[in-house]
């Protein structure tokens, strides 16, 4: 179920919150650290004005929120408030006040911003044992931690609990909450808890199709660091949904591939997208690589069956169809931009399509070990203003994307007008190359369909 905190200094702004909300959300918490102070007075009325059920939190500052008076007045208020139709009153470890309404739901929650509390276990036995549900929320600081919150959770599978990591790495424990047994998973709308993880209920629901995640659901994602940038949570899910498919695709910040591998295992990940700075480092893993794997040596997309790990690469994948669709490769006269891991996969699928490729790159000795791998020229890239005859130019460094956007690394380079020029940055899509080749009356291909193909390519794989 969908908790919707509610982060408005007002009821009126919270109301409205709720309004966009509410095909998403099945629960609400309403935050009364988070009210102005003269907003307390409408607290016994506003479960009347909502038909969800309500949480009522007054959560102090060690505790992550922005309480600071004493726990007397605190009590006082939950006490006031017993029988206003609250559904469940928040109450941190430690803190009774005298509630005697049968109806009511404790959670009992603890939160730590630093590590695992000590005694995790105990905490979660013994709410059990009083007939409240305990919440448990804790910082994960690395990939290692979010392993152990996960393996924690599985040995604590009977329990009755709403547990959520908290931080940048256990964002994937709100999409799983289902998966890993929490009644709950928390979300916001406001940027105020981000930094905790929240994602807001649209994205929950729209981009993971939170509502049909079961215990049963098969799970996929992307590693890479950084990686909440990705586009490809998106593609994937909406390709999920279109099938009617039982499967969630989540991205997962690592910072230690083992503990990753380890996780595959755990939660029965059954295949998963890989991203910088991990495509080479994976192979390792792999009980099987495609030709394009064992070539490259990197690779962007792992199936799991069996327990065993089978690796391919569909980088190249969409830019060879497009250039396929205008050209013939055979025998063509291909200029390679750059010897990063892009220009890897696109050397590799060009010379297999039989093209003539000379690789051109800032620091020499890159583009060497890249051509020789390959049977290619290499050249400086600053001699590129030498050169004027080739039938295809293809721009692979970042050079052009993001704040790099004013540079075009291909600047020297004299268009005949015939060529056909191709750049993988798709942000933005019209790079300063690109509008250069166009003045010179050469023909352009964008890359943004490159991303849609490779992620295309990847389906299949993952057979979804
Ligand atoms: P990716 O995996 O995205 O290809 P990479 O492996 O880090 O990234 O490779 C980046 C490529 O962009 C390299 O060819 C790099 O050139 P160097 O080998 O000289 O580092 C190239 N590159 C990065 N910034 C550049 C710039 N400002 N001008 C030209 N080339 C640049």
């Amino acid at each position: 179920m969908i908790v919707l905190t509610l982060t408005e200094n007002s009821i009126k702004k919270n109301l409205k919150v709720i309004e966009k909300n509410i095909s998403y959300i099945d629960l609400l918490e309403l935050r009364v650290d988070l009210l102005k102070k003269s907003e307390i007075k409408k607290l016994d009325s506003f479960p009347k004005l909502v038909d969800l059920p309500v949480i009522l939190t007054y959560r102090k500052v060690e505790d992550g929120g922005e309480f600071s008076g004493s726990d007397i007045s605190r009590a006082k208020l939950f006490e006031e408030l017993q029988y206003s139709g609250y559904k469940y009153f928040d109450l941190e470890a430690g803190f009774y006040p005298r509630i005697k309404n049968s109806d009511l739901t404790i959670i009992r929650s603890t939160h730590n911003f630093l590590q695992k509390p000590d005694n995790l276990e105990d905490i979660i036995i013994k709410a059990n044992s009083c007939g409240e549900i305990p919440k448990v929320a804790y910082s994960v600081n690395s990939f290692g931690e979010l392993l152990d919150f996960y393996s924690t959770m599985k040995r604590l599978s009977d329990y009755k609990k709403i547990v959520l990591a908290m931080g940048e790495f256990g964002l994937s424990t709100r999409i799983l909450s289902k998966k890993i047994g929490s009644e709950f998973t928390y979300s916001s709308c406001n940027s105020k808890l981000k930094s905790l993880g929240h994602i807001e209920p649209n994205i929950l629901c729209d981009v993971y199709n939170y509502k049909n995640i079961s215990k049963r659901t098969s799970i996929y994602g992307i590693i890479g660091n950084p990686i909440y940038h990705s586009k490809s949570p998106e593609l994937h899910n909406s390709f999920i949904k279109s099938k009617n498919r039982d499967a969630v695709y989540v991205p997962f910040l690592v910072d230690d591939l083992q503990s990753f591998i380890k996780l595959v295992e755990f939660l029965d990940i059954k295949g998963f997208s890989v991203t910088v700075p991990f495509k080479k480092d994976v192979v390792s893993y792999l009980d099987w690589k495609s030709e394009g794997v064992e070539h490259i040596g990197a690779c962007n997309t792992v199936k799991v069956h069996n327990k065993k790990l089978f690796g391919y690469n569909t980088d190249a994948f969409g830019f060879i169809n497009q250039l396929n669709e205008v050209v013939n490769l055979k025998d063509k006269k291909v200029a390679v931009i750059g010897a990063g891991g892009a220009a890897n996969s696109i050397v590799f699928a060009l010379k297999r399509e039989g093209a003539i490729v000379t690789i051109f790159n800032r620091t020499l000795e890159n583009a060497k070990v890249l051509a020789n791998r390959n049977g290619c020229k290499f050249e400086s890239l600053s001699n590129i203003r030498n050169f004027n005859n080739f039938d295809i130019v293809v721009q692979t460094t970042v050079a052009g994307m993001g704040r790099l956007k004013k540079i075009n690394p291909v600047k020297d380079y004299k268009f005949s007008g015939k060529e056909i020029c191709y750049d993988i940055v798709y942000s933005p899509l019209k790079t300063k190359f690109l509008k250069k080749a166009v003045r010179s009356g050469a023909k352009v291909l964008y890359g943004d369909r490159m991303l849609k193909e490779q992620a295309l390519e990847q389906f299949k794989i993952f057979e979804y």
